[in-house]
């Protein structure tokens, strides 16, 4: 692999890296604001400048200055390199780069800071994006001086609703364009734009238009300072109360990496934000999948019930065992769950298709909706494909709603509530549903055992590409719920058999082996 040097240490990159994003590749980050590495770089904050090095036989690139003589107070005509960006500038083999090393860079890096700081409002304590502003972190690094313009600062609209979802402020905008080149090059909706020059430019919408679509948040996301804060987190926590989960995006079968913020003090999850995966949604996420977090605590099945009656759990597992004490073996169906983990589906799998020995499996999920080709897909289930490796040859819903109705099924054990057709028919048979979420199956069921969603444990989520990803935990489990692998023990229990998994590294040991029981044989309608 090529290599140049920067700052003395040698770095390894790819044909077509910039000198900042090679860097990047190894951990060392050179300032920026307008460069992302998912978008192009028009090289115009100025704050990656860097001092490039001639080689030998080459003419170095010099400027002519002034510079304050402190001593005499007089201006002096003195030389200094032409620093160049690091987010423009080609790496190339034997290229001699200097960052934070050099006099002349560290100078640059501090009168870019001051001036983007001269009209500047000071709204860090109201401002969402303090705790995680790179004008903050980027004052504490490189200036540290106080501000030296006592005139009115300039200002400009606040407050500005671009659409349904994003707020722009132009006072705190650093016009890095980020926002612009996000919406027309990944979003391909080139809706924002800059209007007017120097310390008056400002975005602006389109006119006739609004900033709307399926990827309004990224523009948020981007923005690397509180210019464009969501309708959706605005002023709702500080985000040094936050804590963070590596999660799983659960909207659809993409499964984009996310962090999950939530607030340990009320168990409150709120905010998704794009983790970085270059194979999966590389930097990005689609607004029906930032706003997803709200699932943690919307919809939640966190009681168990009979009948639509809160019961306590013990009181919900003696009515399943009255239920299917006499059940006849051959007419127990099992509903596997395309939005559940791979480790519940397993322990669906042990209890019902092993212990219980059932020839009935089937799967449900939520129904096909809107795609795209960025990264929205039609599934909106976060475990379809890892629920057909386990247990190929199960059923769609339709299936098991016609054995109900000719008697083939009498009961029925579900893991989730969502159902893509009407399950109403179903509640003809002796239907339990584990479930993290209302839903069809729930509202059909006889007993309702209440499991953790995917933000209050961990699990492993198979997506449509089939990358076997985990997703942590953040919440703690919210009312009476429980990991649906768990909850499924309890039932084996209750059901008089011994589950052999209580812990989930064995059921993750199970899984790694690799087993998958094939149901299309199972699958036949019992004579
Ligand atoms: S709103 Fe944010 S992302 Fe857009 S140009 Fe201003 S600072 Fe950059
Ligand atoms: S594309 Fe799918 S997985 Fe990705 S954020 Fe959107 S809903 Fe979630
Ligand atoms: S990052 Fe803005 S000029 Fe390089």
């Amino acid at each position: 692999m090529p290599t140049f040097k920067l700052d003395g240490k040698t770095i390894p990159f790819e044909p077509g890296d910039s000198i900042i994003k090679a860097a990047e590749r190894q951990g060392i980050e050179i300032p920026h604001y307008c460069w992302h590495p998912g978008l192009s770089s028009p090289a115009n904050c100025r704050m990656c400048l860097v001092e490039i090095l001639p080689k030998p036989g080459q003419r170095p690139m010099m400027l002519d200055i002034l510079e304050l003589d402190a001593k005499t107070g007089e201006y002096k005509p003195v030389q200094k390199p032409k620093l160049q960006p690091a987010c423009y500038n080609p790496a190339s083999e034997g290229l001699e780069v200097l960052s934070d090393t050099s006099p002349h860079v560290q100078k640059a890096r501090h009168d870019v800071q001051e001036r983007l700081l001269l009209n500047h409002p000071v709204d860090c304590p109201i401002c969402d994006q303090a705790g995680e502003c790179t004008l903050q972190d980027y004052w504490l690094a490189y200036q540290k001086t106080a501000k030296r313009m006592n005139d009115e600062p300039v200002h400009k609209s606040k407050g500005v609703e671009f659409g349904p979802t994003i707020v722009y402020d132009g006072e705190r905008c650093v016009m890095c364009t980020r926002c612009i080149r996000f919406m027309d090059e990944v979003a391909k909706d080139p809706v924002l734009d800059m209007r007017e020059r120097g310390n008056l430019n400002e975005i602006t919408v389109a006119p006739g238009r609004q900033l709307e679509g399926h990827y309004t948040f990224m523009t948020e996301h981007v923005c690397p300072v509180g210019a464009l804060t969501t309708k959706d987190f605005r002023f709702k926590a500080r985000v040094w109360f936050l804590r963070t989960a590596e999660s799983v995006c659960q909207g659809c079968a993409t499964g984009c990496n996310g962090h999950l913020d939530y607030d340990p003090r009320n168990n409150t999850a709120y905010r998704y934000r794009p983790r970085d995966n270059e194979k999966v949604n590389k930097y990005w996420m689609c607004d029906e999948g930032m706003l997803s977090y709200r699932e943690a605590h919307h919809g939640r099945v966190t009681s168990a019930s009979i009948a639509g009656k809160a019961v306590s759990l013990g009181a919900a597992l003696d009515e399943v065992k009255s239920l299917f004490v006499s059940m006849p073996k051959e007419s127990v169906a099992i509903v596997f769950g395309a939005q559940h983990s791979l480790e519940d589906n397993w322990a669906l799998r042990e209890l019902g298709l092993v212990l219980l020995g059932s020839k009935h499996a089937y799967w449900s999920g939520r129904a096909d909706g809107y795609k795209d080709k960025i990264l929205i897909h039609a599934d909106k289930n976060s475990n379809a494909r890892g629920v057909q490796a386990l247990v190929p040859g199960a059923k769609p819903l339709t299936a098991l709603v016609d054995d109900v109705n000719a008697g083939r099924v009498t009961h029925i054990i579900a893991l989730g509530g969502a159902a893509s057709v009407d399950a109403a028919v179903l509640s003809r048979a002796k239907l339990v549903t584990i479930a993290a979420h209302d839903g069809p199956l729930t509202d059909s069921a006889s007993v309702v055992l209440p499991a953790t969603s995917w933000a209050e444990h961990t699990g492993t989520y198979v997506n449509a590409q089939g990358l076997h990803q985990v997703s942590e935990k953040g919440l703690e489990p919210l009312g009476d719920s429980k990991p649906a692998w768990k909850v499924l023990a309890d039932l084996a229990g209750a059901l008089g058999y011994e589950a052999s998994w209580s812990k989930l590294k064995q059921i993750r040991a199970q899984l790694a082996g690799g087993s998958t029981t094939d149901a299309s044989a199972a699958a036949a309608p019992a004579e």
